[in-house]
């Protein structure tokens, strides 16, 4: 049966003729009613389609509250500071960090601002009442990328986690050394169907020149997706954070690693019912109830963000952040408060997903910031390792 999104979907491609898979993508996701993030359900929840680590347990943002009062330490302690964060759900992430903050009795609980940037009109009312009862003062919210005009920069700490992954990607193919771009298009059976065309736009070239430089190269038949929204987006955080640090954690990988051997089919990947699926006709669906997903490009991610003038401090695993954010020290904490052997175990299975390297704590960090010195190194970087460190 037909979903909104699709019924959309198709109606662009008859009006118009076959669509990109980036433009695909965004309806599927983003369509004003029917797409993945805009209706009422909760996506990122034991109910919905996946477990975030804000929504699994809150010591992942009381560790990140450490992160994110050093900063503020490092800056001189300014106030307000705003912690700005993308796709930001019902505001569970923010809310940890504030209550971590307070159980560290950081001044910085007293200081903060929160700026949540989230296109779903549910979730964000949802956060407004929720931030309102915590006592968490809120900047205007907004609901997409746009940075407004004459918008004041901040001083304060960017957040973006599991949101870059959801921005559309392009998908390419490489055919006689010449990269062929995945449109969609409808059959005259009346099916969805991929169908390689010439790029859409010549930011495609620009991207993969520009990741040939670092080293990267497509072998032929190699299928890629390229975020190329990652642009807008530092953009947007180069308009808006004038001092402070950018942390990204989403599944993702150094340039090198992302178009390797190993991804040779690219890495898109949907999510139902907290079952992945990445077979081909997977996107195609259930549109506009399945969330699609591709691993961020953490290489051109840094290099984005030194051209807009940012320092970047480094890249390494959730688990490490984790670890250099005194996840140990918190632990103890929780399980003290843990008393009934329920709260118990949610600790425990919660604290193995953050790490195992194969779930949550196998995602990429990537720091960077404005006006905070790369020596000595943020403390969620002081224990990379050599897995932790992309092999550029
Ligand atoms: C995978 S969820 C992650 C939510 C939250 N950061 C977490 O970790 O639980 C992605 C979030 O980004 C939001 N989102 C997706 N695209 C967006 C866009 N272009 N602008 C603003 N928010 C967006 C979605 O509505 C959703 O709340």
């Amino acid at each position: 049966m037909s979903t909104p999104a699709e019924d959309a979907i198709r109606a662009e491609i008859v009006a118009h003729g076959p669509i990109p898979f980036a433009r695909f993508m965004a309806l599927a996701l983003g369509h004003a009613t029917g797409g993945y993030y805009t209706g009422p359900r909760a996506r990122p929840t034991r109910g919905g389609d996946f477990l975030t680590a804000p929504e699994l347990h809150p010591v992942f943002g009381a560790a990140l509250a450490r992160q994110v009062a050093e900063a503020w330490e490092r800056l001189a302690r300014p106030d307000p500071f705003t912690l700005v964060e993308y796709g930001a759900g019902a505001g569970t992430l923010a809310l940890a960090i504030l209550a971590g903050l307070r159980d560290d009795r950081s001044p910085l609980a007293d200081a903060l601002v929160y700026a949540p940037i989230e296109l779903n009109p549910h979730r964000l009312a949802e956060l407004e009442e929720r931030a309102a009862s915590a006592g968490l003062p809120l900047a205007a919210p907004r609901t997409d990328l746009v940075h407004p005009d004459g918008a004041v920069q901040v001083a304060g700490a960017v957040l973006a986690n599991e949101f870059l992954d959801a921005l559309p990607v392009h998908a390419v193919e490489i055919h006689e050394g010449r990269p062929r771009e995945v449109h969609v298009c409808v059959t005259p059976a009346g099916e969805l169907e991929e169908l390689l065309l010439a790029p859409s736009t010549p930011a495609i070239a620009a991207r993969l020149d520009a990741l040939a430089t670092c080293g990267a190269t497509f072998e032929e038949g190699q299928r890629a997706e390229l975020c190329l929204g990652l642009d807008g987006w530092v953009a947007d955080v180069a308009a808006t954070l004038s001092s402070g640090i950018v942390l990204v954690i989403d599944y993702g990988a150094p340039a090198l690693r992302l178009y390797g051997p190993r991804h040779r089919a690219g890495t898109l990947m949907t999510y139902r019912g907290h079952a992945a699926d990445a077979s081909p006709d997977a996107p195609y669906r259930d549109i506009g109830e399945r969330d699609i997903t591709a691993h961020v490009d953490t290489t051109t991610l840094a290099r984005l963000l030194d051209a807009a003038g940012f320092d970047v401090h480094g890249e390494t695993t959730q688990a490490e952040l984790l670890v250099g954010c005194g996840l140990e020290d918190l632990l103890e904490r929780e399980r003290i408060r843990a008393v009934d052997p329920a709260a118990a175990l949610l600790l425990r299975s919660a604290v193995m997903r953050l790490l195992d390297p194969r779930h949550l704590g196998g995602f990429r960090a990537v720091l960077a910031g404005r006006g905070i010195h790369v020596a000595p190194p943020l403390r969620g970087l002081a224990y990379r390792s050599a897995v932790g460190r992309p092999r550029y």
